[in-house]
């Protein structure tokens, strides 16, 4: 996720841009950097880990300099360290970034070729060297030069752009990832989310998609994608600076189910091919010969990890038609599990750093196994300790407690896992493949119209309050989302709640069943929909109040709901992407409506790095 702060104007900027970054460490925290175009020409400190290691190395050499940027990274190509920290400088010029360039390796061997050293591993490098090499052949300024990088690019981007030659100028520009810029007295500021500035100024401009903008002491000339003028008035911003941190949202995590559409779109791009009907697992080394000797799979995750484990199964099974078992990290690792080489490893963690994943995943390498990795935290224990390699998930930092786009984002990976694997085992074609895919990218847009649902739940979570226990029932590939549905309830409600698969109702939990209990139904039509409605005519008929989220234009099933919330008519291996969203409401709502901590329930943490 990453973000980006800039400031030109009177005042030395080292402090007041830090400042701004620690404002903004809720969108990375692998590394932070500074650059300062001052005296002495341009001038740069970057540091691995947290902001504060920034801080006092720019206590022990302090940076002089009235034009500066600076940057707090989420890693995605390159693991934090030092080297990988933004900015990134060439020629005199220096370059800070959030989002991915899909087309970097192309560009970086074309540089290569020319003589061009690189000495990071990141996407964003390639910048420096563009844009250096624009001004080197003559481009008539920066904006210019930075024009003639961004042509060549493929991919997201809010980036800021210093150079030596122009001492008081910041070139930025904005394609998907987030950019403000903000208007001074004599000083002009930037940065990917409004809360960095606040402190210094509210008068702001959100850039649209293609759009640059010239900061200078004496003003913002703002350019769109043709590269004409554009004239825009700033809008004042009236939040407080901590509504502004969670972009006017009352708590983290329903900022960060609003996030999942972008999301999955980031874990997605650059990755599923819909030219070659297949998928780059960038990160995973998966040799064909392997794919298509694989016995089985396991994989170990906790929590709701786990629950993406279950729909991963489905996935994987359904498409690479190879077997699959899903484990609790924390029973496998005190078993005696039969685990040995022709056994793939995967292990599902938002975190990467999860005590009972890594150890199972150490367990499951003793014995022979490959271990692979899904996980959103580049350089975390399990990615490090898995020898077949990570497919990261881009879901950027995840504050709240309770996981959200970590969940959909480890679905998405899955999916793309699966069809890779049913390409290399040779159980898909590349028109299947293709078909599969274009499904894939349809998800965000999907996902949105699922977010515009929310306010059709408020009667749902008005009743659930008010319950002592919740039930929530699912059925193939609907199953993994109830339990996941029940979980997020009872951990930031504190209702209890479980989730169960709808065809086990009749052997034990229809006896919880009466006027009190609140049952919600996943019933979107997956092969034994109608068994599901079957379920949900069980529960009425006892008096249950029946809540549902059934398939777009099934009347017949929502007839049988007291409310229900649409999902658009997704693969069922897709569905859970979508049917998850008005759970993680439902939870939401629930838990705001009884006044708890949503974002940092009590007695639970973000990472379990014990046992
Ligand atoms: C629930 C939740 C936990 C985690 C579990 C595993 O909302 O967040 O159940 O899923 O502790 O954590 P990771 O994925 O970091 O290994």
């Amino acid at each position: 996720m990453c973000g980006i702060v800039g400031y030109v104007g009177p005042r030395q900027c080292v402090d007041l841009i830090v400042g701004g970054l620690r404002k903004l460490e809720y969108r990375g925290y692998d590394s932070a950097g500074v650059a300062v175009v001052g005296p002495n020409g341009l001038a740069v400190k970057r540091a691995k880990g947290k902001l504060q290691n920034l801080v006092a190395l720019l206590a022990d050499a302090p940076l002089a300099g009235t034009t500066g940027i600076g940057h707090t990274r989420w890693a995605t190509h390159g693991k934090p360290s030092d080297e990988n920290a933004h900015p990134h400088c060439y020629g005199g010029v220096a370059v800070v970034h959030n989002g991915i360039i899909e087309n970097h390796l192309e560009l970086k061997a074309a540089l290569a070729a020319r003589g061009h050293k690189f000495s990071s591993e990141t996407d964003t490098e390639i910048f420096a060297h563009l844009i250096a090499d624009a001004l080197a052949a003559g481009a008539r300024d920066l904006r210019a030069a930075v024009g003639q990088a961004l042509a060549q690019v493929k991919g997201t981007y809010a980036i800021a752009v210093v150079s030596q030659q122009r001492p008081e100028e910041i070139v930025a520009a904005k394609n998907a990832s987030p950019l403000v810029v903000g208007y001074g007295k004599g000083e002009s500021f930037l940065a990917s989310d409004v809360p960095a500035i606040l402190e210094h100024t509210r008068e702001v401009v959100y850039l649209e998609e293609g759009e640059l903008a010239v900061l200078t002491p004496a003003g913002i000339a703002l350019y769109g994608r043709d590269g004409e003028p554009l004239a825009r008035k700033p809008r004042k911003i009236e939040w407080s600076a901590v509504a502004a941190e969670k972009d006017g949202h009352k708590h983290f995590m329903h900022k960060e189910i609003f996030e999942q559409p972008r999301a999955v779109a980031d874990t997605i791009r650059g990755r599923a091919s819909l030219e070659q009907g297949d998928v780059a697992l960038d990160g995973m080394e998966l040799p064909a010969d392997y794919a298509r000797s694989l016995e089985r799979i396991v994989i170990v995750a906790c929590g709701t990890s786990w629950h993406a484990g279950l729909s991963g199964r489905q996935m994987i099974e359904s498409l690479a038609r190879v077997p699959v078992e899903v484990e609790l990290a924390s029973e496998f690792r005190n078993r005696d599990p039969l685990v040995d080489e022709r056994v793939l490893c995967l292990a599902i963690s938002q975190s990467g750093e999860t005590a009972d994943t890594l150890a199972a995943v150490k367990i499951a390498r003793a014995r022979g196994a490959r271990a692979y990795a899904i996980c959103n935290v580049v350089g975390s224990a399990i990615s490090r300790e898995c020898d077949g390699g990570t497919l990261f998930t881009r879901a950027g930092p995840e504050i709240g407690v309770a996981s959200t786009k970590a969940f959909t984002t480890q679905l998405a990976a899955l999916f793309l896992m699966a069809v890779r694997l049913g390409r290399l085992r040779g159980t898909l074609s590349p028109e299947r493949a293709r078909e599969l895919l274009e499904d894939l990218r349809r998800v965000p847009s999907w996902m949105e119209q699922m977010i515009r649902q929310e306010a059709q739940l408020m009667p749902i979570a008005k009743r659930c309050a008010a319950a002592r226990d919740v039930l929530f029932l699912g059925r193939g590939s609907e199953y993994p989302v109830a339990l996941e549905g029940a979980l997020k309830l009872k951990e930031i409600s504190y209702i209890h709640a479980e989730g169960y698969a709808a065809g086990e109702m009749k052997h034990g939990p229809i006896a919880l069943i009466d006027e009190e209990l609140p049952v919600v139904v996943l019933a979107t039509r997956e092969p034994a929909y109608e068994k599901t409605l079957g379920n949900m005519e069980e529960v009425r008929a006892r008096g249950g109040q029946v809540f549902a989220v059934v398939t777009e234009g099934d009347t017949h099933a929502a007839s049988l709901a007291e409310v229900a919330i649409t999902v658009p008519p997704a693969p069922p291996v897709l569905v859970p992407l979508l049917s998850i969203i008005p759970l993680q409401f439902l939870a939401y709502h629930v838990a705001d409506l009884k006044g708890t901590d949503v974002d940092q329930p009590r007695n639970l943490a973000k990472s379990v790095t014990v046992e």
